[in-house]
């Protein structure tokens, strides 16, 4: 089987392409990325050599080379995580979301129909439900109705996706997962951002009064839940992914000030951002049910263990801070690209 997967090179894709690789070696995995700030391919470093996979870059919003692409390769299903991802950004800058989101998911389904694609899995978000109050869970039937910019835009992806499966007759599937952490995450978000800061001795810029909850869930969690819809989901259908791990900010920023053995007068509270959203947490008793699926890492211990990757990785996301990464793909693919 080959699988098209975008946004391989991000946080999550390079995960889900390194799980697979390891689980699934039979999968031939044809992995597209547009290597934007948030794309680095060094992630996918240790799979030089690997004949299980190809690398291309393309902007999936370009129809020509995406269809070059699906000639070529013809893959049989798709997982599409390609997408900007970060609230912050969003609120600063709404068009790369609308390009890179929507245009780019409507380009993938278009092409996945006109090449026979067997099955198309989109990569969403629990964001597209907006805001919870103190209590309650998202569930599947949860009304749309996202507030920040990056969250419409995935919430729009999603109508695509689902009027491409409702009018096409298109086999396609939708997860929502709730926050990810875990190794190679662009240090701009909470977790990562976090731990490098305060291995930097800077200052740890927590929004609002930091009670804003969040559901974390390991990103091998996602990928594995991802891979279980993908193979087992019913078409049509929508699957919330969570961990049931609901955390006020400020008590992750604590914990991580904790477990690296740093007090608290590093935490800055700061003007919050615009529009936040209060709480998120997931009713995920749908995937658990219909498919098996449960999360296998639980906070406390893959916490740590994420906090000591950086650690030990601080030439990895030194290198991500500083834009440095972006040498590798000169250094691996210029030669490659002018003998094209
Ligand atoms: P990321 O920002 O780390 O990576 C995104 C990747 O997509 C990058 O490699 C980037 O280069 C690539 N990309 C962006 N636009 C592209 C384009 N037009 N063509 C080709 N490649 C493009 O994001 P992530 O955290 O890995 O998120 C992956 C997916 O998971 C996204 O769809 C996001 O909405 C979703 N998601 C993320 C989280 C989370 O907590 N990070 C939670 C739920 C869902
Ligand atoms: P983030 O990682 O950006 O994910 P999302 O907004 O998609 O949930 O932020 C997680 C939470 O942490 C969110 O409530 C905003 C907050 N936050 C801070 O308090 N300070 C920061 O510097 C960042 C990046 C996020």
């Amino acid at each position: 089987m080959k699988l098209l997967v975008t946004g391989c090179a991000g946080f999550i894709g390079s995960n889900f392409v390194l799980q697979m690789r390891d689980t699934n070696p039979d999968v031939t995995l044809i992995n597209v990325d547009l290597l934007t700030y948030a794309g680095n391919l060094e992630n996918l470093k240790a799979l030089e050599g690997d004949e299980g996979h190809v690398f291309v870059r393309a902007d999936v919003a370009d129809r020509a080379a995406m269809d070059a692409i699906f000639s070529e390769h013809k893959p049989d299903g798709v997982i599409h995580f390609a997408a900007e991802s970060h609230v912050d950004r969003s609120i600063l800058d709404a068009s790369p979301f609308v390009h890179n989101n929507v245009m780019g998911t409507q380009v993938l389904l278009d092409l996945a129909r006109q090449h026979g694609v067997s099955r198309y899995l989109q990569v969403s978000t629990d964001e597209v439900y907006g805001s919870l109050g103190s209590t309650g869970l998202f569930t599947e039937s949860t009304s749309i109705a996202p507030n920040s910019p990056y969250a419409a835009s995935k919430a729009a992806a999603d109508m695509l996706v689902r009027a491409a499966g409702h009018t096409h007759g298109m086999d396609v599937v939708i997860t929502r997962c709730s926050n990810n952490y875990g190794p190679l995450q662009f240090p701009e978000k909470l977790i990562p951002l976090m731990i490098a800061n305060a291995l930097e001795g800077k200052e740890l810029p927590v929004y609002g009064d930091g009670m804003q909850i969040r559901d974390w869930l390991h990103v091998s969690d996602h990928n594995t839940a991802i891979w279980r819809v993908f193979e087992k989901g019913r078409a049509g259908e929508v699957y919330n992914i969570g961990g049931n791990n609901e955390w006020p900010n400020i008590d992750v920023v604590k914990l991580i000030l904790a477990t690296l053995g740093l007090d608290e007068s590093l935490i800055r509270y700061v003007k919050d951002r615009p529009g936040h959203d209060r709480r998120y947490a997931i009713d995920a008793s749908k995937i658990r049910d219909e498919l098996g699926w449960e999360p296998a890492r639980r906070f406390e211990e893959a916490l740590p263990e994420t906090i000591q990757w950086y650690r030990e990785n601080r030439d990895w996301w030194e290198r991500v801070r500083s834009g440095a990464y972006r040498d590798y793909y000169d250094s691996q693919y210029a030669a490659r690209l002018s003998a094209d």
